[in-house]
């Protein structure tokens, strides 16, 4: 068995894997999932996992990946993960960046990279017999866990504040989750899946608490890997790899550094890089303590319009603050206008990206503008996210559509033709 149990990420104590465990029972510390390399070494080599005869999903991973085989072919769930990579000509030569990537999480089969996290606790959680997920959510972890629920006929139950994009719920609904909307914040809606969890017995898939969300997420560190050995991402030998990726609770930043630390313990990763977490300005928690030099992460009254990293205090803050010190990158801050700008600018190649999911973009250009990554360096953007989720804000970086009589002469006069 490769998943040989937990390590807390605070005072580094571990667990059996026999223990069902959240957080920490010592320090309420987030667990990292230990997996066993002696087992994977005997049964798995990195040319297995890159054939290009495997399953076009995140489930290529599974000899890394902390579940049995989780059946549920021909559904949703066999579709996650492995999404496309866009180099973007134009987009480049617009942002002056000449070793630029993008990579679309919006085309997963609920349209955000959350379907990572989502399909692997469903799968924990119908492999250790639970029948009911509950999770909070600002949208986009709650239409995941609902939609691979569906997949594997489970139960989803999701607690989101009532603000959430009428998108995300129309979504949770549709997959058959039980919506409940909270008069409060995501944080407190947060608080309230936990106590409901542990007082009803149900499966907590809640971002920051339950390990194995991070372990869903790190299959983009795969893929990108995948892509550098497959020539795909081309770096020249000694190149790092910049990433950069929007951060809210901090799980997706701190799942995408486990995968890389996995590959580099099994002594398969042979590239070094980088990662920007990039918060909006309004909901910086992380970046401010990045900025004190220090661990202390102290809450903010978020408010942004990107709705899915609007967070007062990160449940995976400290992981997400060490994934960047220890890979040498930094956090980036941006205003709710230069995400918005982003989210344009990204539509203008052909990518529809959700607010929160821009803001990577938007840090990336800031990075760019001042000085943090060089033209020719090598630069990866996540888009997390797709635009359909919420499309408010975007209407506030586009023009309006005129409206005009069914006429060829409305159409010259609009035209001034
Ligand atoms: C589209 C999108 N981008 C980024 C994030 C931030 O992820 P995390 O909260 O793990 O930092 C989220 C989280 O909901 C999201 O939905
Ligand atoms: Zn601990």
């Amino acid at each position: 068995m490769r998943f040989s149990g937990y390590r807390c990420s605070v005072c580094g104590r571990e667990y059996e894997e026999s223990e069902e465990l959240y957080l920490c029972p010592n320090d309420q510390g987030c667990l990292d999932v230990v997996l066993d390399n002696a087992v994977i070494l005997k049964t798995t080599t990195p040319e297995q996992l890159v054939d290009p005869d495997r399953e076009p999903s995140q489930w290529r991973y599974l000899p890394l990946l902390p579940v049995d085989d989780p059946g549920a072919r021909g559904t949703p769930l066999r579709r996650v993960g492995w999404t496309p990579l866009y180099s973007l000509p134009v987009l480049r030569e617009r942002c002056g960046l000449t070793a630029l990537w993008l990579k679309d999480e919006g085309t997963n089969p609920t349209a955000s990279l959350k379907d990572r996290a989502s399909s692997l606790v469903a799968v924990r959680a119908g492999q250790i017999g639970a029948e009911t997920l509950v999770t909070a959510s600002t949208g986009n972890a709650g239409a995941a866990l609902a939609g691979m629920a569906a997949a594997l006929q489970l139960q989803a139950v999701v607690f989101a504040p009532r603000s959430a994009p009428v998108a995300k719920l129309a979504q949770m609904l549709a997959y058959g989750a039980r919506v409940i909307l909270v008069e409060g914040t995501y944080d407190q809606a947060s608080a309230l899946s936990r106590e409901v969890s542990q007082s009803l017995g149900w499966y907590c898939r809640n971002t920051g608490y339950n390990p194995f969300t991070a372990e869903g997420k790190k299959t983009a560190a795969f893929e990108i890997w995948e892509a550098v050995r497959q020539g795909q991402i081309e770096l020249a030998p000694g190149n790092s790899l910049t990433i950069f990726v929007s951060v809210g609770d901090g799980n997706i930043i701190s799942g995408l550094h486990k995968g890389f630390r996995d590959l580099s313990d099994l002594g398969w990763l042979d590239f070094q890089f980088r990662i920007f977490g990039v918060q909006a300005e309004g909901s910086a928690a992380v970046a401010r303590a990045f900025r004190s030099g220090g661990e202390r992460i102290e809450a903010v009254q978020a408010s942004t319009v990107a709705d899915s990293i609007c967070v007062d205090m990160p449940a995976d803050g400290l992981r997400a603050l060490r994934a960047v010190r220890q890979s040498g990158g930094s956090y980036i801050t941006v205003q709710d206008e230069q995400i918005v700008q982003a989210v344009a600018e990204l539509g203008r190649v052909g990518v529809f990206a959700e607010p929160a999911a821009a803001a990577a973009y938007a840090g990336c250009l800031l990075a760019k503008a001042t000085g943090q990554i060089a033209a020719e360096e090598p630069v990866l953007v996540f888009s997390t996210g797709s635009g359909l989720k919420d499309v408010t804000v975007v209407q506030r970086a586009v023009p309006q559509a005129p409206v005009i009589e069914p006429t060829l002469e409305a159409v010259k006069r609009l035209l001034k033709l």
